[in-house]
């Protein structure tokens, strides 16, 4: 279970919360894989982690590039490659039958990836700044 901490903020509200509501997808799953819950509810929250996290990603970004953050293309690719990884992993639980073990491996790979990218890509807008054009 992910728990928000301090350390996680990066200091633009709106962003925190969305990293929180994330937080909350990653717990709402992996409530519902140790409570055993049907496959269609797991599928609905493996669906709206990705749509949630997609708007998120575009939200952040804009911020970023707004902002002139040096971090701002690496962003930009790390959230393509975990949109990429993630598809790949839901092509595989659609086909190879919804297998709880596959979503346990989903979870764990956004429970991973989230904490490792605020600490390491998000956390560096906190040194960014609005830059004014006249
Ligand atoms: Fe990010």
């Amino acid at each position: 279970m992910l728990t928000w901490d301090r350390k996680y903020e990066i200091g633009i509200r709106e962003i925190d919360h969305q990293h929180q509501w994330i937080f909350g997808f990653c717990n709402a799953l992996e409530k519902q894989l140790r409570d055993k819950a049907d496959d269609i509810d797991i599928e609905h929250i493996l669906h709206s982690l990705a749509d949630y996290s997609r708007k998120h990603f575009q939200y952040e970004e804009n911020c970023m590039y707004k902002r002139n953050c040096p971090a701002a293309a690496d962003n930009q690719c790390a959230h393509r490659n975990f949109l990429y990884a993630y598809r790949n992993f839901m092509e595989r639980y659609e086909r190879e039958g919804q297998s709880v073990e596959l979503a346990w491996k989903i979870h764990d790979m956004v429970e991973d990836w989230i904490v490792n990218h605020i600490c390491k890509i998000d956390s560096q807008l906190k040194e960014s700044e609005i830059t004014v054009h006249v």
